[in-house]
């Protein structure tokens, strides 16, 4: 029984797999493939995981009370409506099983995070995917007339990954009012803390008037811990406790909680590094504008390029200037915006992608 196929469904079979970000090859790359921040893990959480690490002989706080408060207490929202997971990735893995039935649809904006389809067929259901817009936002219009009596679920990304625009809190709110209530909607909210925008959402303000609404935030990118993996959920309570009945018990495991708490507390070393990158945004993009290069508009901390068959070459020639970037097949490369030495090479490696024989072919 070479590839298990006779012990799995025959959709589990088919799922496409999640391509993980490469590693650096030596120790001089950078990695700029996964969306991590470069800043190490602050020193008064090292502090806080330090002290935890002598009681993993017991099982952590089944119900994460102490993270729940600290999240609700951050948010002004309140502890009934909070869940969290071992990363959001597990949080829109339970939502998705928790609501999905055999053959119902899930409508997602594509491209965008992988995990959504590899998720949606895990749980039995098919992914309807609706093209972007060509500047690399959600189709909304089209999103919307997606819905058919057979959808069980919405998926929003905002800033989308990989292409990086945001929805405006205006454009959520108009589609939430054309979505039904019996419809969770689940807006996914990883780089929300990238965000500099006129109009940007405001998630726990759009929750409090739909029920079917649960926004996503992870401690994965700006608090700089997905090593840990832990993500929430802000969402209402009775969508909340559907959620926690499905869970996985003690699914965050206590260094994770411990760490998230010592986080949302870190909120001036936090924001100071979310600055240093937004920072480092302004400059990237004002330098690709000058070098000619015309990329969505992001919001997050990565800048996609639409480089459809040629995505191959320039995940090469990064490669050779000592980056690794993120390549979708043939329909792009999404690169990380971290230090400005990934910057620089990231320059260097688009002026050599101009230049290369293949370009100009
Ligand atoms: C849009 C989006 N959502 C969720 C996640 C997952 O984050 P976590 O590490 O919390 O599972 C990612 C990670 O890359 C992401 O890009």
């Amino acid at each position: 029984m070479e590839n298990g196929s006779v012990w799995f469904r025959d959709d589990v079979l088919t799922l496409p797999s999640y391509v993980p970000g490469k590693k650096g090859l030596d120790p001089d790359t950078i990695k700029l493939a996964s969306n991590e921040t470069p800043f190490p893990t602050l020193p008064q959480i090292q502090a806080v995981i330090s002290a935890a690490a002598g009681d993993l002989n017991r099982y952590p706080d089944m119900g994460a009370t102490d993270l729940i408060s600290a999240i609700a207490q951050f948010h002004e929202w309140p502890d009934s409506g909070i869940v969290v997971g071992n990363g959001s990735t597990a949080l829109i893995e339970k939502i998705l099983q928790a609501v999905v039935t055999p053959g119902s649809e899930v409508v997602i904006p594509w491209r965008s995070f992988e995990a959504y389809p590899i998720a949606i067929q895990a749980a039995g259901g098919i992914a309807v995917k609706v093209p972007l817009t060509p500047d690399g936002r959600h189709d909304l219009r089209a999103m919307a007339q997606a819905i058919t009596q057979n959808t069980r679920a919405v998926m929003l990304c905002s800033p989308n990954n990989p292409t990086g625009p945001a929805l405006t809190h205006s454009e959520v709110a108009a589609f939430l009012n054309e979505v039904p209530t019996t419809i969770p909607v689940v807006l996914d909210e990883a780089y929300i803390d990238f965000v500099e925008m006129e109009d940007p959402v405001n998630s726990p303000v759009l929750l409090r008037d739909h029920d079917n609404l649960i926004a996503l935030r992870t401690f994965s990118k700006a608090y700089g811990l997905a090593g840990l993996r832990c993500g929430y959920g802000l969402t209402s309570a009775p969508m909340a406790s559907g959620l926690r009945a499905i869970a996985t018990p003690f699914g965050v495991n206590a260094l994770a909680q411990a760490a998230a708490c010592a986080a949302l507390r870190s909120q001036p070393q936090v924001r100071a590094q979310v600055e240093t990158i937004k920072e480092e945004r302004s400059k990237l993009f004002a330098a690709l504008a000058a070098q000619g290069w015309q990329v969505p508009e992001s919001q997050a901390n990565f800048v996609w390029f639409g480089f459809g068959e040629r995505s191959l070459e320039f995940e090469e020639l990064g490669a050779a200037e000592g980056i690794t970037v993120r390549r979708y097949g043939d329909d792009g490369v999404r690169v990380s915006i971290a230090e400005p030495r990934g910057s620089l090479r990231l320059l260097r490696a688009l002026e050599n992608f101009r230049s290369s024989q293949k370009y100009q072919s």
